[in-house]
């Protein structure tokens, strides 16, 4: 379907339309087959029902009616939706029909409590609040200017930013037929159905009398697009790793007809992807009504999605600390990009600042601006992003059970386990019922490493005595049983512990599962459910101890396996590079954090070819040791024999060197050059 109709909102209708058309000329719309027969009972020759199906109508109307139409929406709901032929009409009516049929009933429920609390405690208001001044700083977002191209690409960086070192999460901007700037989307991949999608999204563009110079949109739609940030920003702070894909989206050309939206939901539909549910950020800081956040019941929007969004906020912010209220409200028109995917047939939902009779007077106004807020702070936003953030967990959670035993302490009123420490986890908890999931809290461990792990424990009695046991599931077969999973405990009476433990290379790459016990006075077993005490089962991702390292605040050290896009930065030999059209830019260097050359290189040389020895299998004594990359320049290239036994050091001062190995018996050599993180290594077999 080529969508080049617009749909409006009556005002808006009359304003343009009536101009252009002659009073009497008819064109074409859709809608509520109940309104289209009270139009018709009151001006009977302005309007004509083409074809009804299941409640909607295609019509014929002429200004007359569209006029008494527009008084009708004001009291009874909902609007109508302009058509650009009759054809475009009668195919909107059959989506309809068939869409609302495939609207699938997702299977909402609210399980994660403690990853929930944790995360709407961590919305930080204030970040809110600098991002919306920061994006009505910019002149104008209007989606035809240069500046709103910009604030994509910024937001892009930002959203980068926030991700650096998770694997698990991708940025791109998404450009456009109907409009020169581009959409923005981040996608969390999922851990057990990547292929289902819960979506969250607002639009970055702007508009006023004076688009094309000042236009603000400080809460249309900065506001949107800063609790959006916000909720991501919350999600990676928790390390938080869905069994449902998320994603984030910033659209271009909401303003002049949902342009970017549109296109982004067709995309989706005409792939087949699996969307369970989108919900809308559009103007979340004007608190302009009594009650805070409303709940948009036009009949586009899911019920399903608008009562699990209620459920929500009673189970949540119905009292204590992150309290707030909600009510209904009603646009009556496409009013916003939740209505694109509502076209498309997918669940959406779009709470809103206020009663729709309420909402920010100063939007699409070059006075859209921070200082226009009735309250400090964007404290309204961030109730929408705790709701925001609820959504996102109970969303992308799935209910499929883990495969392994349960343990469990059965009462956890002498102890239970406080706080865990391992990695870039640092969780935490009350006790609940003696044994709490947190398999979505993950963090990469590195194979053949040690690592340490701090349990502290919340005790009755201070000196009493518990035993600490962790396990990890090295070759994931969904036990605990095997040789050396068991991989430390200790029994004691202190109520914090730090445990050291290495990771042996049998262990198999990629997520499994840590098991912590505290039982007390004994050393438990993984499967035992004990009288006293706690169990908690978290995620621990082995990698390799070469490869996707993050040094210094987790940007990725370079992958030559990954394709890698402008914009993106990798850490390769102790400087940052950023990729751009051209190449790799070295836009600074680790160690001294400055800026320094401009060079642009095409391709950074991969892992494997970074030290080349020649020749190799060698049976001479000349050795020649070429390093690939001027950054190798005055480093050390160390030759260790297959037991790890250092045997030479030799610098290299050029990139190349010829060096003498008579003093080398028969046998595999390890000629290994070391980077921050990483260490390059060559084996050298001479014969
Ligand atoms: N944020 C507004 C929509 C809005 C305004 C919702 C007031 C509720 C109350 C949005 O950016 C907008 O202006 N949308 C257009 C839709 C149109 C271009 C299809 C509108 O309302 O005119
Ligand atoms: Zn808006």
């Amino acid at each position: 379907m080529k969508n080049q109709f617009l749909f409006s909102w009556l005002i808006f209708l009359c304003l343009n339309l009536s101009n252009i058309r002659a009073q009497n000329e008819m064109f074409y719309g859709t809608i509520e087959t109940e309104a289209a027969l009270k139009l018709k009972k009151l001006t009977p020759n302005d309007v004509i029902i083409i074809s009804s199906l299941n409640g909607y109508s295609a019509i014929k109307l002429n200004e007359k009616a569209a006029e008494k139409l527009h008084h009708m929406i004001l009291t009874h709901g909902p609007g109508f939706i302009f058509e650009k032929s009759k054809e475009q009409a009668i195919r909107t009516i059959k989506n309809h029909h068939t869409l609302r049929k495939q609207r699938k009933v997702a299977n909402f429920s609210i399980t994660e409590d403690q990853n929930v609390n944790r995360g709407i405690s961590l919305v930080n208001n204030a970040n809110i609040d600098a991002h919306i001044r920061e994006l009505e700083a910019y002149d104008t977002r209007f989606h035809t200017t240069e500046s709103a191209r910009q604030s994509i690409a910024d937001l892009r960086k930002k959203w980068k930013k926030m991700s650096r070192g998770r694997t698990d999460v991708s940025v791109r901007t998404v450009k456009h037929e109907s409009s020169e700037m581009p959409s923005l989307i981040m996608t969390i991949k999922g851990q057990e159905l990547p292929d289902e999608y819960v979506i969250v999204g607002g639009h970055m563009d702007t508009t006023s009398p004076q688009r094309e110079t000042l236009a603000p949109g400080a809460d249309d739609n900065a506001s949107g697009i800063a609790a959006v940030t916000e909720m991501a920003r919350v999600l990676f702070e928790m390390n938080y790793q869905p069994k449902r894909s998320i994603e984030f989206m910033a659209f271009a050309a909401e303003e002049v007809g949902l342009r970017g939206s549109r296109e982004i939901a067709q995309d989706y539909k005409n792939r087949n992807v699996n969307v369970v549910s989108y919900v809308q950020f559009d103007m979340t800081n004007y608190k302009g009504s009594s009650s805070d956040i409303y709940l948009t019941d036009d009949t586009y929007n899911s019920s399903d999605l608008n009562s699990f969004l209620v459920s929500l906020m009673t189970h949540y912010n119905a009292s204590g600390k992150h309290q707030f209220t909600y009510d209904y409200t009603r646009c009556n028109y496409g009013c916003s990009d939740h209505y694109s995917w509502a076209q498309q047939g997918y669940a959406a939902a779009f709470p809103f600042e206020a009663a729709f009779s309420d909402y920010n007077p100063y939007i699409h106004t070059t006075g859209d601006t921070s200082d226009k807020f009735p309250t400090p702070n964007a404290t309204h936003a961030a109730k929408f992003t705790k709701l925001g953030i609820e959504y996102l967990i109970e969303a992308s959670k799935s209910l499929t059970n883990s495969n392994y035993c349960s343990s469990n302490g059965r009462d956890v009123r002498n102890g239970y386990i406080q706080n865990i420490t391992i990695g870039s986890i640092n969780n935490s908890s009350s006790a609940q019922n003696g044994y709490q999931d947190f398999g979505s809290l993950n963090t990469d461990l590195k194979l053949n490493d040690s690592h340490n792990i701090s349990i502290s424990a919340k005790k009755k009695k201070e000196g009493s005595k518990e035993g600490y046991t962790v396990w990890i599931d090295y070759n994931q077969d969904s036990d605990f049983d095997d040789n050396g999973e068991l991989v430390f405990s200790n029994v004691t009476t202190k109520s914090s512990i730090k445990g050291t433990f290495n990771i042996p290379s049998s262990a198999k790459l990629g997520k499994t599962r840590m098991r912590v016990s505290m039982k007390k006075k004994k050393v438990a077993s993984p499967c035992e459910s004990f009288k006293y005490g706690e169990v908690e089962d978290y995620s621990v991702t082995i990698v390799e101890a070469r490869g996707a390292i993050n040094i210094r605040k987790g940007v990725p050290a370079y992958n030559p396996n990954l394709n890698y896009t402008s914009g993106d930065e990798v850490i390769y030999f102790n400087s940052l590079y950023e990729r751009t059209p051209k190449g790799w830019k070295k836009t600074s260097s680790l160690r001294t954090n400055r800026e320094t050359d401009e060079k642009e290189i095409p391709k950074l040389v991969d892992n494997d070819r970074v030290i080349l020895l020649s020749p190799n299998p060698i049976k001479s004594n000349s050795l020649k040791i070429k390093v690939q990359n001027e950054l190798w320049k005055a480093r050390q290239i160390i030759i260790y024999d297959i037991n790890g036994n250092l045997l030479r050091k030799v610098s290299m001062k050029n990139n190349e060197r010829n060096i003498e190995i008579s003093s080398l018996s028969t046998g595999i050599y390890f000629i290994s050059l070391s980077d921050t993180d990483n260490a390059y290594v060559q084996r050298l077999i001479k014969q």
